[in-house]
């Protein structure tokens, strides 16, 4: 087992590098467009990857990225204490995804991904242009599901901010516009996954009623277009049905960010060796809370520490 302390290491100065397009969503004409200014002369396979959520959902990203790439080490930041992001203006969320990232960029990661559909959508394109390393953002899944659907009608749960953005509305035109699509708010499902409530009746209450405006439309493809979603799939999978595929974007970040990785020489060099990197879980708001969250989350116990921004 390699050292898991990430803090001690003496990490070079951050590279300047590619600023790829995000996803399997390509491409992303207006909100994804290439920083010019490439040098990849630094790639710095030892360092960490950055993961950022507004709280607890980038977890379910993390969790596939640990999967995909198990030798990397890993820092963690859940912004708890303005979570949730859905409800806030895009220009908040913006100023909040830039401070985020300021914080993990002065940790010396490598690359960093947003494990957040909202903070994506409304930040991307600026924390790019502030930060000079790989940012991977996340983009709902529905180029998959209008692939997917067999009936023409695909449900995108999302949070209230993401399911009104004009960016969404873009993305539907650009890849579902010859199916029937379907976006809901559902922002309550965030709260329920910050708090620890993943499964149980009252959950599935809760998601029988919010989820109303997408199943009574009779879909049979649910894109679930916010991080915090997958970690009550089960529940949600019981609600909707087996007749209704749910799908994330979880697998497809993990594969971009190591498409990245490789194409930078920045994977870590024990790739392929039977090695666990290190993860740091960090958090903005009650320490003790979000360990337990995040622990019932990965499925491992995990001790998040608070970090002020
Ligand atoms: N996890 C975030 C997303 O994917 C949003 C949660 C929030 O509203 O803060 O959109």
């Amino acid at each position: 087992m390699r050292d898991k302390s990430l803090q001690d290491r003496n990490l070079p100065d951050q590279e300047r590098a590619a600023m790829p397009s995000v996803t399997e969503v390509e491409p992303q004409r207006n909100l994804f467009d290439r920083n010019p200014h490439l040098d990849t002369s630094k790639a710095r396979p030892l360092a960490p990857i950055g993961v950022f959520d507004s709280g607890a959902g980038g977890l379910t990203i993390l969790s596939t990225l640990r999967q995909e790439l198990p030798q990397e080490d890993y820092i963690y930041f859940g912004d708890t204490v303005h979570c949730p992001y859905g409800k806030r203006t895009e220009a908040d969320i913006t100023a909040l995804t830039v401070d985020a990232c300021r914080l993990l960029v002065e940790q010396g990661v490598k690359l960093i991904v947003i494990a957040c559909n909202t903070a994506s959508q409304a930040a991307l394109q600026t924390v790019r242009a502030t930060f000079s390393l790989p940012i991977v953002g996340v983009v709902p899944a529905v180029k998959p599901a209008a692939r997917m659907t067999k009936n023409g009608r695909i449900g995108i749960a999302a949070t209230d901010q993401a399911a009104r953005s004009v960016y969404l509305q873009q993305l539907i035109a650009d890849f579902a516009s010859d199916i029937q699509a379907y976006a809901a708010g559902c922002s309550e499902l965030v709260t329920l996954v910050e708090r620890g409530d993943l499964a149980g009746p009252a959950v599935e209450l809760t998601l029988r009623m919010v989820l109303a405006p997408l199943t009574d439309h009779d879909i049979d493809v649910l894109v679930l277009g916010c991080t915090h979603f997958p970690a009550m799939r089960s529940a949600i999978e019981h609600v909707v049905g087996e007749h209704v595929q749910v799908i994330d974007s979880a697998a497809a970040i993990a594969r971009r960010t190591r498409n990245i990785l490789l194409t930078e020489s920045a994977l870590h060099p024990s790739q392929g060796q039977n090695q666990q990197g290190g993860l740091q879980v960090w958090c903005s708001g009650n320490a003790e809370h979000f360990s337990a969250v995040a622990s019932a989350i990965l499925g491992y116990p995990v001790a998040a520490s608070q970090k002020m921004q």
